[in-house]
């Protein structure tokens, strides 16, 4: 068993290394740099150059561990430390010239998450948490927002655009939540929704089918921030469902009761790439 300590200082290098291979990509990409996954899903050179990177620094650190990155897939079945890795989330913002996208990278143990980190790039915020430690934003302390009312609150989501036959459940739930907060963003990147919600800037965030690389660190972010991270109905199975209710405890309290209404049969993600629902 390592010490935990030994994964944040890696993930927290490989995430700056990271960024600053996007950093100069962006506004820079040619057409041949841009490529389709599937209706809307892109992929970029620099995705490709960033997780290169990442990978290459943590088998230096890690040559032994198992790892799940979004463009070149998981490695082995055995080995127990896995990490998560998002080499650049937010393509799309990416792609079109936002400047808002992040490195997410996390280290999990027999589904227990060791160390995470999230780095948005074009603000260089490095948001970062270890079991027991706290979250951090530049080294700094965070918590959960202490806002206590859904009609105060400002919540973020995205859309389930992978997963289009849900797109009414999400609506009726999007129009739920709409009526009765005090406002809602989609941002584009779910590994910062997540930090902002752990730092206080969002009081709540709710999304399907996301993938563990996505969640990993932004779901240890938000509880190491005092926050609340479940599925649409209050179970702890969002880093392999890709099912997330994510808000400070209060919010997230009546954020539950809105999901169950309309997203309690939604299946996880794990179960749709199976092909089991
Ligand atoms: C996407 C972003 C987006 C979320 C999508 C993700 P990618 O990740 O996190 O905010 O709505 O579901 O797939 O494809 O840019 O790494
Ligand atoms: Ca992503
Ligand atoms: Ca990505």
């Amino acid at each position: 068993m390592h010490d935990p300590h030994i994964f944040i200082s890696t993930a927290r290098n490989a995430a700056l290394e990271a960024g600053e291979i996007l950093r100069d990509g962006f506004g820079r990409l040619k057409s041949g740099d841009v490529a389709l996954k599937g209706f809307g899903d892109y992929v970029t050179a620099m995705d490709h150059a960033s997780e290169k990177h990442i990978i290459s620094l943590i088998r230096r650190d890690f040559p032994d561990h198992r790892i799940m990155a979004e463009e070149s897939g998981s490695d082995g079945d055995t080995g127990e430390y896995r990490w998560l890795i998002d080499p650049l989330d937010g393509t799309a913002n990416y792609v079109h010239g936002i400047p808002f996208y992040s490195v997410s990278i996390a280290i999990e143990h027999g589904g227990r998450l060791m160390a995470g980190v999230v780095y948005h790039v074009e603000l260089n915020e490095m948001f970062s948490a270890e079991p027991g430690q706290g979250a951090m934003l530049n080294g700094e302390p965070v918590r959960v927002s202490d806002r206590k009312g859904l009609d105060k609150a400002m919540l973020g989501t995205g859309f389930p655009w992978r997963s289009k036959p849900y797109i009414g459940a999400y609506m009726d739930t999007f129009q739920h939540l709409f009526m009765q907060s005090a406002g809602m963003r989609r941002m584009g990147s779910a590994a910062i929704d997540l930090s902002y919600v752990a730092c206080g800037r969002l009081d709540g965030f709710w999304e399907m089918h996301l993938r563990p690389y996505d969640i990993g660190a932004g779901i240890l972010m938000v509880r190491e921030a005092g926050g609340v991270v479940s599925d649409f109905n209050g179970a702890d199975t969002s880093l392999a469902s890709g099912n997330v209710v994510a808000a400070n405890p209060e919010i997230h309290r009546q954020m539950l009761e809105i999901t169950g209404q309309h997203l309690s049969d939604v299946p996880g993600v794990d179960a749709i790439q199976a092909g089991t629902a």
